[in-house]
């Protein structure tokens, strides 16, 4: 019985954790690409500055998106171009989920 509500519960656990990856980027990662970012967006994703947007508590798919029109340059602004240039599809990915679980 005992076992079976150990294994149970391992299997719930996996299950959660494997939702987590398929739903969005590694937080974790993201912030270490996101150290470019903050000197503009503010360390914690709220930026000083009239110009430069807020990102913190932004929606997940929403960054991403937007990091990927500033990357195929389909929205334009000559300093996100520049930024997003050497972020991969998982680095968007990472650093949308970081910005995104910011309070
Ligand atoms: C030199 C300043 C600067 C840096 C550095 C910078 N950004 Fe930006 N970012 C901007 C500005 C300015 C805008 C608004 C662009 C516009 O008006 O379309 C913007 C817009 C964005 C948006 C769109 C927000 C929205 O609400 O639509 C995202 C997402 C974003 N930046 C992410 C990043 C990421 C991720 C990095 C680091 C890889 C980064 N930025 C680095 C200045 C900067």
């Amino acid at each position: 019985m005992k076992r079976q509500i150990l294994a149970t519960a391992s299997a719930l656990i996996l299950a959660a954790s494997s939702n987590i990856a398929i739903a969005g980027g590694d937080a974790a990662a993201g912030k270490a690409k996101a150290a470019s970012c903050a000197g503009c967006h503010g360390a914690q994703g709220i930026s000083a500055m009239p110009l430069y947007p807020n990102l913190a508590g932004q929606k997940e798919a929403y960054l991403v998106k937007q990091l990927k029109a500033f990357k195929d340059k389909s929205r334009k602004d000559p300093t996100m171009n520049a930024m997003v240039a050497p972020l991969s599809d998982a680095d968007m990915a990472n650093i949308a989920a970081y910005y995104a679980g910011m309070k």
